[in-house]
C-alpha cells in the first residue's frame, strides 16, 4: 500500500483513511496511542517521517511482529513534502470484520 501525503504533518493513518475504501488500517483507540492496532511497517520513506515519541515506542512494542520499520500509523507524520511512503499493513492486523454504517 502506498500512502501519499496530502499535507506535511498528516499522520499516515489519516492519509490512508482519506482514500477509498476507508478504514483499511484498524485504529481501535482512535489515534490516542492506547492500542497498537494501527501498527504498520514503513517499507519506503522511513527517513521522511517524524521521530517516534516515548509513548509511541512503548505502545508499538506491544504489537506483534515488531520490526525496525514499525510505526503506529496514527503517530508517524511526514516531515517532507512530495515524498512517497510505502506502508505494509501486517496481515494479522487487518480488520476483517466491518460494522455496517449507522443511519
Ligand atoms: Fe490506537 Fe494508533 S489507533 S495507537
Amino acid at each position: 500500500r502506498t500512502c501519499r501525503t496530502l499535507d506535511v504533518c498528516t499522520p499516515l493513518l489519516e492519509d490512508a483513511l482519506g482514500e477509498e475504501p476507508h478504514g483499511e488500517i484498524e485504529h481501535t483507540c482512535g489515534g490516542v496511542t492506547a492500542c497498537s492496532t494501527c501498527h504498520v511497517w514503513i517499507n519506503k520513506g522511513m527517513e521522511n517521517r517524524s521521530e517516534a515519541t516515548d509513548a509511541e515506542g512503548d505502545r508499538v512494542d506491544q504489537a506483534r511482529d515488531v520490526k525496525i520499520t514499525s510505526r503506529l500509523s496514527c503517530q508517524a507524520r511526514i516531515e517532507t513534502d512530495n515524498v512517497e511512503i510505502v506502508c505494509e499493513i501486517p496481515a494479522w492486523n487487518r480488520n476483517l470484520v466491518k460494522e455496517a454504517p449507522h443511519d
